[in-house]
């Protein structure tokens, strides 16, 4: 990759002015975190039966979890379970959902991976079994038949929302899963979102996600709420998945649905172009933005054979996926590791970014006007931070050719003069002009960019006056 000086080609001159920059942050999530999930989850190497239901099991994924403690040194923590660690059609005695002691044991299981520092997550979707309808709520006289309607098409009812033991079921869950040691939920098939799901969900399940948020809070012990998929971004559903969910997913799953690859370039590509309409409807609602948004599993580790992208693709992914607040979950096969994968996964100079980028999400800004629209040649800035810190991301969407990508300071709306460290490409460089970088298709940069200090008579200014 080429670096080009803006200034010595006289590009920035008489660059339109662009709109001025709103920073948005994360801040704090509804369950108290400042910091994203980092980890793992089943479903990325699941969804293809590349991970076998045979496999799915508490000594299999034993030792795929391992690999989070020791090839990525704990940099990643979580082991999230995906579909099929649970009895499928109906709960325990009170109706709860229970785990299927075939396939895993979850407190045992917890407790070995807390005994690791890493964390276990658990993925469950709405309502309660129709198998269950005698049992007793626990606690109450409320049989579940009485709290649920008609099928949602899961095995499961629709929950009543209004019944006011409603949310007593969900307690009596949340509390079995505090005991258990869960430390994530991932909640799947939430409405309006999940669209063209081939059930019968109702509409609006944002009910249950409420009703989840505060069981959760009920129980004392801190656990993550992750919603999937495709949330409606519209503001009156954005304030409620915000202000209850921790991760909120912005897209349909990223797996191709063959065994290998497990994903490919055009589905990296429609994860972010959707990205981009959720970080757009936030920067025009919000400052602080209250939750994460969830690009589903990335593929960074493995090989192009199975992760169905190349060296250059990974790392687009890697950068994006920090971009957008760190949320990194992978989806690849932990067992199979490439050098090239564990050396971006490990890469302090990008866990930094991460840390920074947790709390403030990128956001388009087109090169050549600051817009924010899906450009095949974009950029992105995420920041700054009151210090002047930011993080620019170039990157060439197209499959081919070679592109030069430059965006001015205006255009990211930012100005002064900054050093710009290229995360990746190991260098720096002072400009108070812009940034710009030869990207062959496929290929992305990220700089994280302080403001340039000034020597005065000796003497180190931090900040100097723009
Ligand atoms: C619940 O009990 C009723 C009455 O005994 C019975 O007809 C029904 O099949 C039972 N339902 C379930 C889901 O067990």
């Amino acid at each position: 990759m080429l670096l080009l000086s803006l200034t010595k080609l006289g590009l920035l001159a008489g660059a339109a002015t662009a709109a001025s920059l709103k920073v948005v942050k994360i801040g704090t999530t509804p369950d108290g975190s400042t910091a994203p999930i980092r980890g793992w989850n089943s479903w990325g190497t699941q969804a293809g039966k590349y991970l076998s239901d045979a496999d799915y099991n508490e000594g299999h994924v034993r030792g795929i979890c391992d690999r989070l403690a020791s090839d990525l040194r704990g940099n990643y923590q979580l082991c999230g379970l995906d579909s099929g660690w649970s009895v499928g059609d109906h709960g325990d005695e009170y109706g709860r959902i229970n785990y299927d002691e075939s396939k895993f044991v979850i407190p045992r299981f917890a407790s070995y991976l807390h005994s690791k520092k890493l964390l276990m997550g658990i993925y469950i979707v709405p309502g309660a079994f129709l198998n269950d309808f005698n049992k007793t709520i626990e606690g109450t006289n409320t049989k579940i038949s009485e709290i649920c309607g008609a099928t949602n098409g899961l095995a499961r009812c629709r929950l009543k929302y209004d019944h006011p033991d409603t949310q007593k079921w969900i307690d009596s869950n949340a509390r079995q899963f505090a005991s258990w040691g869960v430390d994530y939920i991932k909640l799947d098939y939430i409405t309006p979102g999940s669209n063209d799901n081939g059930v019968d969900l109702p509409p609006d399940e944002s009910p249950e996600v409420q009703m989840w948020h505060k069981a959760i809070k009920k129980t004392g012990r801190k656990m993550t709420l992750a919603i999937s998929w495709k949330l409606d971004r519209t503001k009156p559903y954005f304030d409620i998945w915000r202000t209850n969910a921790d991760s909120v997913r912005v897209d349909q799953d990223i797996q191709s649905y063959s065994r290998t690859p497990f994903t490919d370039w055009s589905r990296v590509l429609r994860t972010l172009t959707n990205y981009l309409e959720w970080i757009n409807a936030a920067v025009a609602n919000y400052k602080t933005i209250g939750t994460h948004p969830n690009l589903d599993t990335m593929y960074v580790l493995n090989d192009g054979s199975l992760s169905g992208l190349s060296l250059d693709q990974r790392r687009s992914v890697f950068i994006h996926w920090i971009g957008a607040s760190a949320e990194l979950n992978l989806g690849d096969d932990l067992e199979q590791p490439d050098a090239e994968g564990l050396a971006l996964l490990n890469d302090g100079d990008a866990l930094a970014a991460a840390s920074f980028t947790a709390n403030y999400p990128m956001q388009p800004r087109n090169p050549g006007s600051g817009g924010n629209a899906w450009l095949a040649q974009n950029a992105w800035i995420a920041g700054p931070a009151p210090s002047g810190e930011f993080i620019a991301v170039l990157a060439n969407y197209d499959d081919a050719g070679t592109k030069t990508v430059s965006a001015s300071f205006g255009d990211l709306g930012v100005s002064g003069k900054y050093s710009c460290f290229d995360v990746f490409g190991k260098k720096s460089q002072t400009t108070s002009s812009g940034l710009s970088a030869s990207l062959n298709g496929g290929q992305s940069v990220m700089f994280r960019c302080t403001r340039a200090k000034r020597r005065v008579a000796g003497r180190r200014v931090v900040n100097a006056p723009r």
